[in-house]
C-alpha cells in the first residue's frame, strides 16, 4: 500500500513521549514503517538530556554509571531484539534494532551488548552527563551515606527507596525530577502493520547489572500484527512476573476487546499486591487502530496522536475500580 491507503496512522507513547510521537508521524505521514517510526521515536527521546529516565543524561546505577536497556518488536514477523545493561553507547533502540536484524539473536547484554554495537560500527558515547553525576552524588548527600558505608545490594536498596527515585518527589511527572520512567511507542502504519519499542535507563541507583521489563520481550514490550501490540513503563520487576505486554496480546487473541485485555493485565499486576508505590502503566494499540492506557494507580496518562491530528494529545489510563 501506499501513503494514500486508508489505513490511518497511529502512535501511541507514554507520557514523555511527545517530541517522539511527533517525529514518528511525520514518518508514518509519509509512508514510512512502523518499525522505522518506533525507532525514530525513540531516539528522539533517548538524545533528550533532560530525561534523566531515557539515554542520554540517564540517572546511573549505584556506582555512578549509566545502563541502557532497550526492546524493539516488528509485528508483521515478529522478530524482536533487545540490548541490556549497555554502557558507554547511546541510542539503545538502534542497537536493539541490529540485534534484531543482524545477529540470530534476541537479547544481547553488558559485554556482549557493547562489543556487538562496536562490530556495528556504532561510535561509543559516554552517556552519563554532568547534571546526572551531580544528582547520582548528591543522593549520597541527601541519604548521608558513601560509596563504601554498606554492602552494594543494601546501598542500592537504600537509595533506590520503593521506586527507584527521591521519596520526596515521587509524584512528579517532570521528567527532569522523576527518575523512574521509561519510554515506549507503538505504532499502526499506512500498510496496517504494528511495531513496538521500548527504551530507559532503568531505576535511578540500580544495583549493577539489573535489567528491568523493557528488554525483555512479553514483560516490558510485545508486538503482533494480527491482535495487537503493549508495552510497558514502570516498576519493571511487576510487569516482569506477570509477562504484561504479552499477556494483554493474548487477552485480545483470546477474543477480549482492548480495554477488557488492558483490565484482564491490571488484574494480572494486582495479584502481585505491589507495595503502594510500586506501579505498572501500559498502553496498548489493536491492528485496527483502537488505543488504550491502563495503570495500576489512578492519575496517569498517555499519548496518542493519530494521522488527522495536528499534536499528540494526553488521554486518561484506565484503572481498576
Ligand atoms: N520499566 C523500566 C524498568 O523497570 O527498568
Amino acid at each position: 500500500m501506499t501513503a494514500n491507503s486508508s489505513i490511518a496512522p497511529v502512535i501511541v507513547s507514554s507520557e514523555n513521549g511527545r517530541q517522539g510521537a511527533e517525529k514518528a508521524m511525520q514518518i508514518l505521514r509519509s509512508g514510512g514503517s512502523a518499525l522505522e517510526a518506533v525507532e525514530a521515536a525513540c531516539r528522539v527521546v533517548e538524545d533528550n538530556p533532560d530525561d534523566h529516565t531515557v539515554g542520554f543524561g540517564g540517572m546511573p546505577n549505584v556506582l555512578g554509571q549509566v545502563e541502557l536497556d532497550a526492546s524493539i518488536m516488528d509485528g508483521r514477523d515478529l522478530r524482536a531484539g533487545a540490548v541490556g545493561a549497555v554502557h558507554g553507547y547511546g541510542n539503545a533502540i538502534t542497537l536493539a534494532r541490529h540485534v534484531m536484524e543482524q545477529s540470530p539473536h534476541v537479547l544481547l547484554v553488558d559485554q556482549g551488548a557493547e562489543r556487538f554495537a562496536a562490530e556495528m560500527n556504532v561510535r561509543p558515547q559516554e552517556q552519563l552527563t554532568f547534571e546526572a553525576l551531580n544528582r547520582w552524588q548528591q543522593r549520597f548527600v541527601e541519604a548521608g551515606l558513601t560509596l563504601t558505608s554498606e554492602p552494594l545490594h543494601v546501598l542500592a536498596a537504600r537509595l533506590t527507596g520503593p521506586m527507584g527515585l527521591r521519596d520526596q518527589k515521587d509524584d512528579s511527572t517532570d521528567p527532569a525530577v522523576s527518575y523512574h520512567g521509561t519510554v515506549n511507542f507503538l505504532a499502526l502504519d499506512q500498510d496496517g502493520n504494528l511495531a513496538s519499542a521500548v527504551s530507559t535507563s532503568g531505576l535511578a541507583w540500580k544495583y549493577p547489572g539489573r535489567i528491568g521489563d523493557s528488554p525483555v520481550i512479553g514483560a516490558g514490550n510485545y508486538c503482533d500484527n494480527r491482535y495487537g501490540a503493549a508495552a510497558c513503563t514502570g516498576m519493571g520487576e511487576l510487569s516482569m512476573r506477570v509477562c504484561t505486554a504479552r499477556s494483554l496480546v493474548l487477552y485480545m487473541k483470546m477474543g477480549m476487546s482492548l480495554h477488557d485485555a488492558g483490565m484482564e493485565a491490571l488484574r494480572d499486576l494486582a495479584y502481585l499486591s505491589p507495595p503502594p508505590r510500586q506501579y505498572m502503566n501500559i498502553v496498548a494499540l489493536s491492528p485496527t487502530g483502537e488505543h488504550g492506557g491502563f495503570s495500576t494507580v489512578p492519575g496517569k496518562k498517555y499519548l496518542y496522536m493519530t494521522g488527522d491530528m495536528e499534536a499528540p494529545t494526553l488521554e486518561e489510563r484506565s484503572v481498576l475500580a
